[in-house]
Protein backbone atom coordinates (compact mmCIF):
# COMPACT_ATOMS: atom_id res chain seq x y z
CA UNK A 1 0.00 0.00 0.00
CA UNK A 2 1.12 3.25 -0.95
CA UNK A 3 0.96 6.37 1.13
CA UNK A 4 1.69 10.01 0.11
CA UNK A 5 3.84 12.04 1.86
CA UNK A 6 1.02 14.87 3.31
CA UNK A 7 -0.81 11.61 4.21
CA UNK A 8 1.72 10.52 6.54
CA UNK A 9 2.33 13.36 7.54
CA UNK A 10 -0.96 13.96 8.91
CA UNK A 11 -1.58 10.22 10.53
CA UNK A 12 1.54 11.25 12.40
CA UNK A 13 0.06 14.32 13.51
CA UNK A 14 -2.99 12.58 14.44
CA UNK A 15 -1.68 9.78 16.47
CA UNK A 16 0.81 12.09 17.97
CA UNK A 17 -1.81 14.71 19.04
CA UNK A 18 -3.44 11.41 20.61
CA UNK A 19 -0.92 10.77 22.99
CA UNK A 20 0.03 13.81 23.97
CA UNK A 21 -3.97 14.37 24.91
CA UNK A 22 -4.26 11.03 26.62
CA UNK A 23 -1.08 12.24 28.30
CA UNK A 24 -2.41 15.66 29.26
CA UNK A 25 -5.79 13.82 30.79
CA UNK A 26 -3.82 10.85 32.71
CA UNK A 27 -0.89 13.22 34.23
CA UNK A 28 -3.80 15.75 35.70
CA UNK A 29 -6.04 12.87 36.68
CA UNK A 30 -3.23 11.71 38.89
CA UNK A 31 -2.11 14.71 40.02
CA UNK A 32 -5.20 16.12 41.06
CA UNK A 33 -5.81 12.98 42.75
CA UNK A 34 -9.36 12.02 41.15
CA UNK A 35 -10.79 8.81 41.48
CA UNK A 36 -14.40 7.13 40.62
CA UNK A 37 -16.88 8.28 42.17
CA UNK A 38 -16.94 6.98 46.15
CA UNK A 39 -19.57 7.07 49.08
CA UNK A 40 -21.71 4.62 47.55
CA UNK A 41 -21.68 1.71 49.53
CA UNK A 42 -23.00 -1.41 47.91
CA UNK A 43 -26.34 -3.70 49.54
CA UNK A 44 -27.93 -6.52 47.63
CA UNK A 45 -31.09 -5.45 46.02
CA UNK A 46 -33.00 -8.67 46.53
CA UNK A 47 -32.47 -8.82 50.15
CA UNK A 48 -32.93 -4.64 50.81
CA UNK A 49 -36.11 -5.67 53.25
CA UNK A 50 -33.39 -8.02 55.55
CA UNK A 51 -30.28 -5.52 55.80
CA UNK A 52 -30.00 -2.53 58.28
CA UNK A 53 -31.31 0.17 58.48
CA UNK A 54 -33.40 -0.65 55.28
CA UNK A 55 -35.38 -3.55 57.57
CA UNK A 56 -37.16 -0.61 58.87
CA UNK A 57 -37.14 2.14 57.20
CA UNK A 58 -37.98 5.77 58.63
CA UNK A 59 -36.02 8.25 60.75
CA UNK A 60 -33.63 7.52 63.51
CA UNK A 61 -31.99 9.51 66.18
CA UNK A 62 -28.55 9.21 66.50
CA UNK A 63 -27.16 11.67 68.79
CA UNK A 64 -28.77 14.85 70.32
CA UNK A 65 -27.99 16.69 66.71
CA UNK A 66 -27.83 13.99 64.04
CA UNK A 67 -30.90 12.00 62.71
CA UNK A 68 -30.92 9.06 59.94
CA UNK A 69 -33.18 9.02 58.00
CA UNK A 70 -33.22 5.50 55.80
CA UNK A 71 -35.58 5.21 52.79
CA UNK A 72 -36.05 2.23 50.20
CA UNK A 73 -37.21 3.62 46.81
CA UNK A 74 -39.01 2.09 44.49
CA UNK A 75 -41.44 2.12 41.54
CA UNK A 76 -43.42 4.60 42.34
CA UNK A 77 -42.92 5.84 45.38
CA UNK A 78 -40.87 5.74 48.58
CA UNK A 79 -41.47 3.84 51.72
CA UNK A 80 -41.72 5.03 54.48
CA UNK A 81 -44.08 7.37 52.78
CA UNK A 82 -44.63 10.16 54.86
CA UNK A 83 -41.16 11.13 57.12
CA UNK A 84 -40.86 14.14 60.29
CA UNK A 85 -37.48 15.53 61.07
CA UNK A 86 -36.62 18.42 62.98
CA UNK A 87 -35.33 22.14 61.94
CA UNK A 88 -31.74 23.17 62.40
CA UNK A 89 -30.90 19.35 62.90
CA UNK A 90 -28.33 17.67 60.62
CA UNK A 91 -30.43 14.78 58.92
CA UNK A 92 -28.35 11.72 57.13
CA UNK A 93 -30.58 10.41 54.52
CA UNK A 94 -29.64 7.34 53.39
CA UNK A 95 -31.75 5.63 50.56
CA UNK A 96 -31.46 2.33 48.51
CA UNK A 97 -34.12 1.34 45.36
CA UNK A 98 -35.07 -2.35 44.97
CA UNK A 99 -35.83 -2.20 41.19
CA UNK A 100 -34.68 0.49 38.97
CA UNK A 101 -32.48 4.24 39.42
CA UNK A 102 -34.89 6.39 40.90
CA UNK A 103 -33.81 9.99 42.86
CA UNK A 104 -34.56 11.55 45.71
CA UNK A 105 -34.74 15.68 44.94
CA UNK A 106 -35.98 17.31 47.73
CA UNK A 107 -37.37 20.50 46.57
CA UNK A 108 -36.18 23.75 46.97
CA UNK A 109 -33.08 22.36 48.63
CA UNK A 110 -29.38 20.94 47.12
CA UNK A 111 -30.76 17.73 47.99
CA UNK A 112 -30.61 15.67 44.99
CA UNK A 113 -29.53 11.99 45.07
CA UNK A 114 -29.56 9.30 42.76
CA UNK A 115 -30.80 5.88 43.52
CA UNK A 116 -28.82 3.09 42.60
CA UNK A 117 -30.10 -0.53 42.43
CA UNK A 118 -27.31 -2.49 44.74
CA UNK A 119 -26.18 0.65 46.21
CA UNK A 120 -26.23 2.94 49.31
CA UNK A 121 -26.80 6.66 48.76
CA UNK A 122 -25.54 9.36 51.75
CA UNK A 123 -26.67 12.72 51.16
CA UNK A 124 -26.41 14.95 54.85
CA UNK A 125 -28.37 17.93 54.84
CA UNK A 126 -30.18 20.24 57.87
CA UNK A 127 -32.91 22.29 57.34
CA UNK A 128 -33.49 26.01 58.36
CA UNK A 129 -37.13 26.29 58.13
CA UNK A 130 -40.07 24.14 59.54
CA UNK A 131 -42.44 23.35 56.84
CA UNK A 132 -43.79 20.82 54.22
CA UNK A 133 -40.62 19.69 51.79
CA UNK A 134 -41.68 18.52 48.46
CA UNK A 135 -39.69 15.02 47.20
CA UNK A 136 -40.07 14.21 43.71
CA UNK A 137 -38.01 11.42 41.76
CA UNK A 138 -36.63 13.38 38.60
CA UNK A 139 -34.89 9.77 37.26
CA UNK A 140 -37.56 8.79 34.61
CA UNK A 141 -38.42 5.08 36.19
CA UNK A 142 -41.63 3.83 34.60
CA UNK A 143 -45.06 4.55 33.20
CA UNK A 144 -46.07 5.66 37.09
CA UNK A 145 -42.71 7.78 37.54
CA UNK A 146 -44.56 11.55 37.95
CA UNK A 147 -46.19 9.96 40.45
CA UNK A 148 -43.43 9.15 42.21
CA UNK A 149 -43.15 11.74 45.52
CA UNK A 150 -43.43 12.25 48.84
CA UNK A 151 -43.11 14.95 51.50
CA UNK A 152 -41.05 15.53 54.36
CA UNK A 153 -42.54 17.15 57.38
CA UNK A 154 -39.78 19.77 58.79
CA UNK A 155 -41.11 20.81 62.55
CA UNK A 156 -39.27 23.21 65.14
CA UNK A 157 -38.06 20.56 68.01
CU1 LIG B 1 -38.77 6.90 40.43
CU2 LIG B 1 -38.91 8.34 38.52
Amino acid sequence: MHLHRYEKIWLLFGVLSLIVFLSIVGITAFAHGHTPAGGMDIIDPEKVNETAPFNDPGVKQIDKDTYEVAIVAQTFGYNPAKVKVPAGKEIIFTLTSVDVVHSFTIEGTKVNMMVVPGRITHKSYTFDKPGNYLVICNEYCGTGHHFMQTEIEVYQP
